[in-house]
């Protein structure tokens, strides 16, 4: 079929779009479209036309891979207003998902009759650094009225087809077969004049006085960063003081502010990498999967309930084994918490989460484990009992079984040698807590079957996650690089600056949470019990000083009440003199000379810290590519979205060479820790980028 196809079916015109795979609105598919229009508004035997998608989608808006180049014509903008300035009438006809530019497209159209199994109708764009571009902002507030356009455009979420008939959005919900009801519906508007909502004018009285300042006040720390939310809220302002000409082109405007910030380039650039790291070299896309449908974990403590969790809300059957009653009863209780605590917060039904707790077995027998497609051990973080209950799990999993470990640390490598079947074992790095960080880290051992890694990546998508590729190695890709970066922030401690100035820099420049508060709320006795085994020596041991002090204190962060910082009953956090102390005392007695540190070289240090490890990762082969870096620590570090991660901060804000050079500076002044990653010197003498090198491996 072709991209645009028109099938008369009477004296309606039936214009169908076909761009696997979701519809984007490309520049083919925009020429199409012009030509089909055109076409059909010159047939003189053409009353009314219906515009529909094909398959899942409608259309997911705006190619977003055309942002880079320069646009060619017919721009979206000028073809949505040529057709809402058609003189027939024309009626969307929502198969599937419209997005960004698909949903502006139907918002063009005079009409919308939607599927009633449509899930996604929504303007994201904000989720990419920019606004809706083709008249969203000016149309959507006339359809459904000033603050429910506020709220969808600046949170960029979905609605469902029987929300948007609600909200004004669709005309009807068609519960059978679609296309002869948008038929009917066109011929019963055929002959009479268009509605054009564009033409429609916003009234003072009927949205509140305040509703922009409120809007804006709202914003806060917006995932798109400091800019898209307010542009957002600006043009929709707009829309209510302007006809509609107008308040496209101060849309446009605010589109081209926004589209040429380095904030919207990083959104984009994410958008992509997470999508790249699906992508397995040398495991084609036709390689057949490992059925999986059910699921068996070993250890029910923090991470086995969270993974549990993970999987029922992902709709698998999970059996769940502890060595005790009342280790099980425990985590047991933990899953059923936490769906009924879903439940009440209006997340899932009642009904689902009886259904999701109906679908656990709890069980203190490790051969209830021996039917599961897909086993996890989650049991304590200890070589000799991985290896040990990974010779039992060779001999109860049945055939064919994937056997994962969620280890952070050991060698996946050594406990897959305790079964016969090492090409069967593979990491599954899930972050604590489990059923809510989207990161998984899919850890590929020596000798892991491809088809395991591809099951594996498959899964992390069912189960809403995002897949990515490590080696092995300690701490694997993300804990590796967060521990050059803790050991930084260790020694710009001693060095002066407070735990509420290193968050307070890192959480200014966008971090979710600061690490010293991130330490506070997973648990500083995690970390020591981990040095103590690790018996460190030289600067490791210098700067392990103060956070082992703070936990003998029994300071073990927001559990205890209290770590680098004191927690209120309600948590929140309170910068402590005696810790202020404690750091001071220190530095005196290693005689280290204390400084106030600024904030920029707090980032600086961070940033470079993690990208020089990440280029040491990358140059091993660790992690495939500096894209699935990024992807990880987007996604499992709160590092922010709109910063595109550590390696694109290198490559489009700092520089590739400005970064070698303050890398050396810094091993200059502090030594080995900072020794530049041969990578990114070789990068920095040749003039080259991590996104060249990855470019490279396509
Ligand atoms: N442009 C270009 N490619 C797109 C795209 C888009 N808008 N949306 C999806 N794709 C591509 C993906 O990159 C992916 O490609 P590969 O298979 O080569 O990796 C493929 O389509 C399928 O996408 P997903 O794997 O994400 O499929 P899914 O079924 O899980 O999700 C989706 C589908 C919900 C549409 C999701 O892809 C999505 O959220 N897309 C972005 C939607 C969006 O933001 N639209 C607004 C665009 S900006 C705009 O329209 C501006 C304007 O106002 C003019
Ligand atoms: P945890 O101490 O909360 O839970 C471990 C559970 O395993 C306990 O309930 C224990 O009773 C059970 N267990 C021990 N031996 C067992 C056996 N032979 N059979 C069945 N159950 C057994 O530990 P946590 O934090 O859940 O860690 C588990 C694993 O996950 C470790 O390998 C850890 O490194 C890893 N991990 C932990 C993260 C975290 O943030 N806590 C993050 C990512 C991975």
């Amino acid at each position: 079929m072709a991209i645009v196809e028109t099938e008369k079916k009477g004296e309606i015109a039936v214009i169908r779009m076909d761009n696997p795979p979701v519809n984007a609105l490309g520049h083919a598919l925009r020429v199409g479209l012009e030509r089909a229009f055109a076409a059909a508004n010159a047939d003189a035997g053409i009353k009314a036309i219906v515009l529909t998608g094909t398959g899942k989608f409608f259309s997911a808006g705006a190619d977003i891979s055309e942002f880079k180049a320069e646009m060619k014509e017919p721009f979206l903008p000028q073809l949505i207003d040529r057709i809402e300035q058609g003189s027939k009438p024309v009626v969307a006809a929502l198969n599937g998902t419209a997005l960004g530019g698909g949903l502006e497209l139907a918002l063009g159209c005079h009409y919308r009759v939607a599927s009633k199994d449509v899930r996604q109708l929504g303007l994201p764009e904000i989720k990419l650094g920019i606004l809706p571009g083709a008249g969203g902002t000016q149309r959507l507030p006339r359809a459904i009225g000033v603050e429910p356009a506020l709220q969808l455009i600046t949170a960029g979420s979905f609605i469902d087809a029987q929300k948007a008939a609600a909200a004004g959005l669709v005309d009807k919900v068609v519960e059978q077969d679609l296309l002869p009801a948008a038929i009917a519906f066109a011929e019963q508007q055929a002959g009479k004049p268009p509605r054009r909502i564009g033409e429609k004018k916003i009234e003072p009285g009927t949205f509140a006085a305040d509703a922009f300042h409120k809007a804006k006040m709202q914003i806060g720390r917006h995932p798109s960063g400091p800019l898209a939310a307010k542009a957002a809220i600006a043009a929709v302002e707009a829309a209510t003081e302007l006809p509609l000409a107008e308040g496209n082109q101060r849309e446009r405007a605010l589109f081209r502010e926004l589209a040429a910030s380095p904030y919207a380039r990083a959104l984009q650039y994410a958008f992509f990498a997470e999508r790249q790291a699906a992508n397995l070299p040398g495991i084609g896309g036709d390689t057949k999967l490992r059925e999986v449908n059910t699921v068996g974990i070993l250890g029910a403590g923090t991470m086995g309930t969270g993974i549990a969790l993970a999987f029922l809300n992902g709709g698998f059957p999970v059996t769940i084994v502890e060595t005790t009653q009342e280790a099980l009863d425990k985590g047991v209780a933990r899953i059923k918490d936490t769906l009924s605590a879903n439940a009440k917060r209006g997340r899932i039904t009642a009904a689902q989460a009886a259904d999701r707790l109906a679908k656990l077995t709890p069980s203190l027998e490790m051969a209830d484990l021996g039917p599961a497609d897909l086993i996890i051990e989650a049991v304590f973080e200890n070589m000799a009992l991985k290896k040990e209950v990974f010779g039992k799990l060779d001999k109860i999993a049945k055939s064919g079984a994937i056997i994962a470990t969620n280890t952070s640390t050991l060698d996946v490598d050594a406990i897959a040698a305790e079964t016969k079947r090492p090409q069967d074992v593979v990491g599954l790095h899930f972050f604590s807590p489990a059923n809510i960080m989207r990161l998984l880290e899919i850890v590929r051992a020596e000798k892991t079957a491809g088809d395991v890694m591809a099951t594996a990546m498959a899964i992390a998508k069912r189960i809403g996650k995002v897949g990515v590729q490590a080696g092995v190695c300690d701490g694997f890709v993300g804990n590796r690089m967060l521990a050059a970066y803790g050991g930084e922030v260790q020694a710009m401690n001693l060095e002066g600056a407070m735990p509420q100035e290193i968050d307070g820099a890192l959480e200014g420049w966008g971090m979710a949470m600061g690490p010293l508060a991130v330490s506070d709320l997973a648990g500083l006795d995690v970390g020591y019990r981990i040095r103590k085994e690790r018996k460190l020596t030289g600067e490791a041991a210098q700067n392990a000083r103060i956070p082992d002090k703070i936990v003998e204190m029994g300071r073990h962060g927001q559990k205890t009440g209290a770590g680098y910082y004191k927690y209120d009953e309600n948590r929140k956090r309170m910068v402590d003199p005696e810790i202020e102390a404690l750091i001071r005392g220190e530095a005196e007695a290693l005689q280290i000379k204390q400084r106030p540190i600024p904030a920029d070289e707090i980032v600086e240090r961070s940033l470079l810290r993690l990208a020089n490890e990440g280029a040491k990762i990358l140059e091993e082969g660790i992690a495939l590519r500096a894209s699935d870096i990024d992807t990880m620590y987007l996604n499992g570090y709160g590092f922010p979205a709109w910063r595109g991660g550590p390696m694109w901060q290198v490559d489009n804000v700092i520089g590739v060479e400005t970064a070698a050079q303050r890398i050396k500076a810094y091993e200059a002044k502090y030594g080995a820790r900072w020794k530049i990653a041969p990578l990114l010197a070789k990068l920095a003498a040749d003039g080259g980028t991590f996104a060249a090198l990855d470019a490279k491996k396509k």
